[in-house]
Protein backbone atom coordinates (compact mmCIF):
# COMPACT_ATOMS: atom_id res chain seq x y z
CA UNK A 1 0.00 0.00 0.00
CA UNK A 2 1.11 3.45 -0.63
CA UNK A 3 2.14 5.91 2.03
CA UNK A 4 -0.28 8.39 2.19
CA UNK A 5 1.04 11.82 0.59
CA UNK A 6 1.37 15.07 2.47
CA UNK A 7 2.28 18.37 1.15
CA UNK A 8 3.40 21.07 3.14
CA UNK A 9 3.35 24.47 1.27
CA UNK A 10 5.47 27.41 2.94
CA UNK A 11 9.07 25.51 3.71
CA UNK A 12 9.50 28.29 6.43
CA UNK A 13 9.71 28.51 9.86
CA UNK A 14 6.03 26.51 10.53
CA UNK A 15 6.72 24.69 6.91
CA UNK A 16 9.65 22.74 7.55
CA UNK A 17 8.97 22.58 11.52
CA UNK A 18 5.83 20.63 10.07
CA UNK A 19 7.84 19.08 7.75
CA UNK A 20 10.25 17.81 10.01
CA UNK A 21 7.87 16.43 12.93
CA UNK A 22 5.77 14.92 9.88
CA UNK A 23 8.64 12.48 8.66
CA UNK A 24 9.86 11.63 12.24
CA UNK A 25 6.26 10.34 12.80
CA UNK A 26 6.60 8.78 9.78
CA UNK A 27 2.83 9.20 8.92
CA UNK A 28 3.72 9.65 4.76
CA UNK A 29 6.23 10.73 2.29
CA UNK A 30 6.39 14.54 2.39
CA UNK A 31 6.44 17.19 -0.26
CA UNK A 32 7.44 20.76 0.84
CA UNK A 33 6.93 23.51 -1.88
CA UNK A 34 7.97 27.42 -1.81
CA UNK A 35 8.87 29.88 -4.05
CA UNK A 36 12.58 30.54 -2.81
CA UNK A 37 14.67 28.71 -5.29
CA UNK A 38 16.73 25.67 -4.27
CA UNK A 39 15.58 26.28 -0.23
CA UNK A 40 12.16 23.66 -0.17
CA UNK A 41 14.90 21.41 -1.68
CA UNK A 42 17.43 22.27 0.61
CA UNK A 43 15.27 21.32 3.61
CA UNK A 44 14.01 18.34 1.96
CA UNK A 45 17.35 17.31 1.48
CA UNK A 46 18.61 17.81 4.98
CA UNK A 47 15.46 16.15 6.06
CA UNK A 48 16.33 12.64 4.51
CA UNK A 49 19.83 13.27 5.37
CA UNK A 50 18.17 12.38 8.90
CA UNK A 51 16.34 9.43 7.81
CA UNK A 52 19.17 6.77 8.17
CA UNK A 53 19.86 8.28 12.03
CA UNK A 54 16.53 7.35 12.81
CA UNK A 55 15.49 4.60 10.33
CA UNK A 56 12.97 6.07 8.66
CA UNK A 57 12.37 5.36 4.90
CA UNK A 58 9.62 7.75 3.92
CA UNK A 59 10.40 10.26 1.41
CA UNK A 60 10.97 14.41 1.28
CA UNK A 61 10.25 15.63 -1.49
CA UNK A 62 11.42 19.91 -2.38
CA UNK A 63 10.01 21.83 -4.96
CA UNK A 64 8.96 25.12 -6.56
CA UNK A 65 6.27 23.51 -8.27
CA UNK A 66 2.95 21.59 -7.70
CA UNK A 67 3.49 18.51 -9.95
CA UNK A 68 5.01 16.71 -7.31
CA UNK A 69 1.96 17.46 -4.90
CA UNK A 70 -0.56 15.49 -7.18
CA UNK A 71 -2.88 13.30 -5.54
CA UNK A 72 -2.00 14.71 -2.22
CA UNK A 73 -3.67 13.32 0.86
CA UNK A 74 -3.82 16.06 3.09
CA UNK A 75 -2.42 19.59 1.83
CA UNK A 76 -0.73 22.08 4.92
CA UNK A 77 -0.82 25.70 4.26
CA UNK A 78 1.64 27.37 5.71
CA UNK A 79 2.87 29.86 3.03
CA UNK A 80 2.64 34.08 3.57
CA UNK A 81 4.13 36.49 5.73
CA UNK A 82 4.60 35.61 9.66
CA UNK A 83 3.80 39.02 12.57
CA UNK A 84 6.43 40.81 12.75
CA UNK A 85 6.33 43.09 16.30
CA UNK A 86 3.47 45.80 15.94
CA UNK A 87 1.72 44.20 13.76
CA UNK A 88 -1.64 42.11 14.40
CA UNK A 89 -2.61 39.17 12.70
CA UNK A 90 -5.05 41.26 10.46
CA UNK A 91 -2.25 43.42 9.36
CA UNK A 92 -1.54 40.70 7.14
CA UNK A 93 -4.33 40.21 5.38
CA UNK A 94 -4.18 41.42 1.94
CA UNK A 95 -0.43 40.08 1.16
CA UNK A 96 -1.34 36.80 2.36
CA UNK A 97 -5.05 36.72 0.67
CA UNK A 98 -3.00 36.96 -2.64
CA UNK A 99 -0.62 34.03 -1.50
CA UNK A 100 -3.42 31.96 -0.46
CA UNK A 101 -5.81 32.41 -3.20
CA UNK A 102 -2.72 31.46 -5.76
CA UNK A 103 -1.49 28.42 -3.48
CA UNK A 104 -4.92 26.89 -2.74
CA UNK A 105 -6.05 27.38 -7.07
CA UNK A 106 -2.61 25.07 -7.61
CA UNK A 107 -3.31 22.64 -4.73
CA UNK A 108 -7.37 21.76 -5.92
CA UNK A 109 -6.04 21.41 -9.30
CA UNK A 110 -3.05 18.96 -8.53
CA UNK A 111 -4.87 17.31 -5.42
CA UNK A 112 -8.66 17.51 -6.01
CA UNK A 113 -9.75 15.35 -3.18
CA UNK A 114 -7.46 16.59 -0.90
CA UNK A 115 -8.26 17.94 3.00
CA UNK A 116 -6.67 21.25 3.52
CA UNK A 117 -5.40 22.20 6.42
CA UNK A 118 -4.85 26.05 6.43
CA UNK A 119 -2.07 27.89 9.02
CA UNK A 120 -1.36 30.92 7.17
CA UNK A 121 -2.41 34.44 9.10
CA UNK A 122 -5.46 35.57 9.53
CA UNK A 123 -6.36 32.19 10.06
CA UNK A 124 -10.23 31.80 9.67
CA UNK A 125 -10.08 34.52 6.51
CA UNK A 126 -7.43 32.29 5.05
CA UNK A 127 -9.75 28.86 5.70
CA UNK A 128 -12.49 31.28 4.03
CA UNK A 129 -10.28 32.03 1.21
CA UNK A 130 -8.83 28.29 0.43
CA UNK A 131 -12.62 26.97 1.03
CA UNK A 132 -13.99 29.44 -1.56
CA UNK A 133 -11.38 29.25 -4.10
CA UNK A 134 -11.12 25.41 -3.72
CA UNK A 135 -14.71 25.14 -4.08
CA UNK A 136 -14.07 21.82 -1.82
CA UNK A 137 -16.61 20.86 1.07
CA UNK A 138 -16.53 22.23 4.21
CA UNK A 139 -15.21 19.08 5.73
CA UNK A 140 -12.35 19.09 4.09
CA UNK A 141 -11.21 22.74 4.46
CA UNK A 142 -9.99 23.81 8.07
CA UNK A 143 -7.79 25.64 10.18
CA UNK A 144 -5.25 25.10 12.79
CA UNK A 145 -5.95 27.35 15.71
CA UNK A 146 -7.61 26.10 18.15
CA UNK A 147 -5.17 23.10 18.92
CA UNK A 148 -2.06 25.88 19.27
CA UNK A 149 -4.30 28.28 21.85
CA UNK A 150 -5.33 25.28 23.64
CA UNK A 151 -1.98 23.64 23.86
CA UNK A 152 -0.79 27.15 25.18
CA UNK A 153 -3.65 27.59 27.97
CA UNK A 154 -2.67 23.84 28.64
CA UNK A 155 1.28 24.85 28.91
CA UNK A 156 0.50 27.52 31.14
CA UNK A 157 -2.19 25.94 33.70
CA UNK A 158 0.40 22.99 33.89
CA UNK A 159 3.12 25.60 34.82
CA UNK A 160 0.49 27.16 37.56
CA UNK A 161 0.00 23.79 39.31
CA UNK A 162 3.19 21.97 38.33
CA UNK A 163 1.32 19.46 37.13
CA UNK A 164 1.93 16.80 33.85
CA UNK A 165 0.06 18.75 30.77
CA UNK A 166 -0.83 14.85 30.19
CA UNK A 167 -3.49 15.74 33.10
CA UNK A 168 -4.74 18.90 31.55
CA UNK A 169 -7.45 18.83 28.46
CA UNK A 170 -8.71 22.28 27.67
CA UNK A 171 -10.81 23.92 25.13
CA UNK A 172 -10.27 27.24 23.32
CA UNK A 173 -12.69 27.84 21.01
CA UNK A 174 -13.38 31.33 18.25
CA UNK A 175 -11.43 32.73 16.32
CA UNK A 176 -7.64 32.73 16.42
CA UNK A 177 -7.41 36.44 17.49
CA UNK A 178 -7.13 38.41 20.50
CA UNK A 179 -11.15 37.48 20.77
CA UNK A 180 -10.70 33.48 21.30
CA UNK A 181 -13.04 31.82 23.43
CA UNK A 182 -10.76 29.31 26.52
CA UNK A 183 -13.52 27.97 28.12
CA UNK A 184 -12.57 27.50 31.77
CA UNK A 185 -15.51 25.74 32.59
CA UNK A 186 -14.68 22.94 30.31
CA UNK A 187 -10.78 22.58 31.37
CA UNK A 188 -10.11 19.73 33.83
CA UNK A 189 -6.77 18.82 35.19
CA UNK A 190 -7.13 14.83 36.03
CA UNK A 191 -10.61 15.21 35.33
CA UNK A 192 -11.34 18.10 38.36
CA UNK A 193 -12.63 21.52 36.74
CA UNK A 194 -9.68 24.13 36.63
CA UNK A 195 -12.26 26.60 38.24
CA UNK A 196 -11.78 24.24 41.73
CA UNK A 197 -8.58 24.59 41.39
CA UNK A 198 -6.97 27.66 40.61
CA UNK A 199 -9.05 30.35 41.97
CA UNK A 200 -11.36 32.90 39.54
CA UNK A 201 -8.75 35.99 39.19
CA UNK A 202 -5.56 33.98 38.33
CA UNK A 203 -7.05 31.87 35.92
CA UNK A 204 -8.69 34.95 34.05
CA UNK A 205 -5.20 36.15 33.79
CA UNK A 206 -3.88 32.82 32.78
CA UNK A 207 -6.76 33.02 29.93
CA UNK A 208 -5.74 36.53 29.17
CA UNK A 209 -1.73 35.01 28.69
CA UNK A 210 -3.40 32.84 26.46
CA UNK A 211 -4.81 35.37 24.26
CA UNK A 212 -1.89 36.68 24.03
CA UNK A 213 -0.13 33.46 23.37
CA UNK A 214 1.34 34.38 19.81
CA UNK A 215 2.26 38.14 20.70
CA UNK A 216 3.79 37.27 23.57
CA UNK A 217 5.97 34.83 21.27
CA UNK A 218 6.55 37.77 18.38
CA UNK A 219 7.45 39.87 21.24
CA UNK A 220 10.68 38.10 22.88
CA UNK A 221 11.53 36.92 18.67
CA UNK A 222 11.25 40.10 16.79
CA UNK A 223 11.54 38.88 13.88
CA UNK A 224 8.72 36.22 13.24
CA UNK A 225 6.00 34.17 14.98
CA UNK A 226 6.01 31.29 16.99
CA UNK A 227 6.79 27.86 14.92
CA UNK A 228 7.02 25.28 17.01
CA UNK A 229 3.87 24.56 18.68
CA UNK A 230 2.22 25.80 15.68
CA UNK A 231 4.35 22.80 13.52
CA UNK A 232 2.75 20.20 16.29
CA UNK A 233 -0.43 21.17 16.07
CA UNK A 234 -0.64 21.15 12.71
CA UNK A 235 0.91 17.66 12.79
CA UNK A 236 -1.77 17.06 15.33
CA UNK A 237 -4.60 17.51 13.05
CA UNK A 238 -3.10 15.45 10.45
CA UNK A 239 -2.31 12.63 12.51
CA UNK A 240 -6.09 12.38 13.79
CA UNK A 241 -6.95 12.63 10.02
CA UNK A 242 -4.78 9.95 8.35
CA UNK A 243 -5.27 7.54 11.41
CA UNK A 244 -8.76 7.97 11.39
CA UNK A 245 -8.62 9.08 15.10
CA UNK A 246 -12.06 10.41 15.61
CA UNK A 247 -10.48 13.15 17.84
CA UNK A 248 -11.84 16.14 18.91
CA UNK A 249 -10.53 18.92 18.66
CA UNK A 250 -11.12 22.87 18.40
CA UNK A 251 -10.78 23.47 14.65
CA UNK A 252 -11.67 26.28 12.61
CA UNK A 253 -14.67 25.44 10.04
CA UNK A 254 -17.46 26.72 8.06
CA UNK A 255 -20.35 26.88 10.62
CA UNK A 256 -23.63 26.96 8.94
CA UNK A 257 -26.09 27.53 11.91
CA UNK A 258 -23.73 25.65 14.56
CA UNK A 259 -23.24 27.25 18.10
CA UNK A 260 -25.53 30.16 16.22
CA UNK A 261 -23.21 31.18 14.06
CA UNK A 262 -24.48 31.29 10.56
CA UNK A 263 -22.10 31.46 7.64
CA UNK A 264 -18.87 32.44 9.27
CA UNK A 265 -15.30 30.45 10.21
CA UNK A 266 -14.71 29.76 13.25
CA UNK A 267 -13.07 27.35 15.75
CA UNK A 268 -15.34 25.12 17.07
CA UNK A 269 -14.94 21.15 18.47
CA UNK A 270 -15.09 18.92 15.85
CA UNK A 271 -14.15 14.90 15.19
CA UNK A 272 -11.37 14.61 13.38
CA UNK A 273 -11.55 11.17 11.08
CA UNK A 274 -10.58 9.82 7.53
CA UNK A 275 -12.84 12.14 5.82
CA UNK A 276 -12.23 14.78 7.50
CA UNK A 277 -14.24 16.93 10.10
CA UNK A 278 -16.97 13.82 10.53
CA UNK A 279 -18.65 15.56 13.19
CA UNK A 280 -19.56 18.74 14.90
CA UNK A 281 -19.55 18.59 18.22
CA UNK A 282 -22.48 20.72 20.15
CA UNK A 283 -21.77 21.62 23.71
CA UNK A 284 -23.57 23.59 25.61
CA UNK A 285 -22.35 27.02 26.29
CA UNK A 286 -23.55 29.74 29.04
CA UNK A 287 -25.05 32.80 27.91
CA UNK A 288 -21.91 34.59 28.18
CA UNK A 289 -19.45 31.75 26.27
CA UNK A 290 -21.83 31.53 23.87
CA UNK A 291 -21.29 35.78 23.73
CA UNK A 292 -18.29 35.49 23.96
CA UNK A 293 -18.48 32.90 20.88
CA UNK A 294 -20.53 34.96 18.56
CA UNK A 295 -18.54 38.14 19.10
CA UNK A 296 -15.49 36.85 18.00
CA UNK A 297 -17.28 35.19 14.95
CA UNK A 298 -18.72 38.68 14.12
CA UNK A 299 -14.68 39.75 13.71
CA UNK A 300 -14.37 36.99 11.55
CA UNK A 301 -17.28 37.81 9.43
CA UNK A 302 -16.19 41.38 9.09
CA UNK A 303 -12.68 40.61 8.15
CA UNK A 304 -14.25 38.05 5.53
CA UNK A 305 -16.08 41.11 4.51
CA UNK A 306 -13.00 43.18 4.03
CA UNK A 307 -11.07 40.15 1.89
CA UNK A 308 -14.47 40.54 -0.71
CA UNK A 309 -14.26 44.08 -0.97
CA UNK A 310 -10.48 44.02 -1.76
CA UNK A 311 -11.43 42.29 -5.16
CA UNK A 312 -8.62 39.83 -4.84
CA UNK A 313 -11.20 36.83 -5.14
P1 LIG B 1 8.00 32.17 7.34
O1 LIG B 1 8.23 33.52 6.76
O2 LIG B 1 9.08 31.52 8.11
O3 LIG B 1 7.59 31.16 6.18
C1 LIG B 1 6.64 31.47 5.20
C2 LIG B 1 7.12 30.85 3.91
O4 LIG B 1 6.08 31.01 2.93
C3 LIG B 1 8.39 31.51 3.34
O5 LIG B 1 9.41 30.55 3.20
C4 LIG B 1 7.94 32.05 2.00
O6 LIG B 1 8.94 32.00 1.00
C5 LIG B 1 6.77 31.15 1.69
N1 LIG B 1 5.87 31.67 0.68
C6 LIG B 1 5.45 32.95 0.50
N2 LIG B 1 4.65 33.02 -0.58
C7 LIG B 1 4.54 31.76 -1.08
C8 LIG B 1 3.85 31.18 -2.17
N3 LIG B 1 3.08 31.94 -2.97
N4 LIG B 1 3.98 29.86 -2.40
C9 LIG B 1 4.75 29.09 -1.59
N5 LIG B 1 5.44 29.59 -0.54
C10 LIG B 1 5.33 30.90 -0.29
O7 LIG B 1 6.66 32.26 8.23
P2 LIG B 1 6.16 31.21 9.31
O8 LIG B 1 6.66 31.60 10.62
O9 LIG B 1 6.41 29.86 8.78
O10 LIG B 1 4.57 31.52 9.30
C11 LIG B 1 3.79 31.18 8.18
C12 LIG B 1 2.36 31.67 8.35
O11 LIG B 1 1.73 30.94 9.40
C13 LIG B 1 2.24 33.14 8.73
O12 LIG B 1 1.15 33.72 8.06
C14 LIG B 1 1.97 33.09 10.23
O13 LIG B 1 1.31 34.23 10.70
C15 LIG B 1 1.10 31.85 10.30
N6 LIG B 1 1.01 31.24 11.62
C16 LIG B 1 -0.22 30.81 12.03
C17 LIG B 1 -0.40 30.17 13.21
C18 LIG B 1 -1.73 29.65 13.60
O14 LIG B 1 -1.96 29.36 14.76
N7 LIG B 1 -2.66 29.51 12.68
C19 LIG B 1 0.74 29.96 14.12
C20 LIG B 1 2.01 30.39 13.59
C21 LIG B 1 2.13 31.02 12.37
C1 LIG C 1 0.53 32.49 16.88
O1 LIG C 1 -0.51 32.39 17.53
C2 LIG C 1 1.29 34.13 15.22
O2 LIG C 1 -0.82 33.11 15.02
C3 LIG C 1 0.49 32.94 15.46
O3 LIG C 1 1.65 32.21 17.36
Amino acid sequence: MARPKISVIGAGNVGASTALMLSQMELGDIVLVDIVEGMPQGKALDMMEMNPVYGFDSNITGTNGYDETEGSDIVVITSGIPRKPGMSRDDLISTNTNVVKQVTEQVAAKSPNAILILVTNPLDAMVYVAHKVSGFPRERVMGMAGVLDSARFRAFIGMELGVSVENINAFVLGGHGDDMVPLGRFTTVAGVPVTELIPAQRLEEIIQRTRGGGGEIVKLLKTGSAFYAPAVSAVEMVEAILKDKKKILPCCMLAQGEYGVDNTFVGLPVKLGRDGIEEIFEISLSDSESKELLVSAGHVKELCEHIEGLGIL
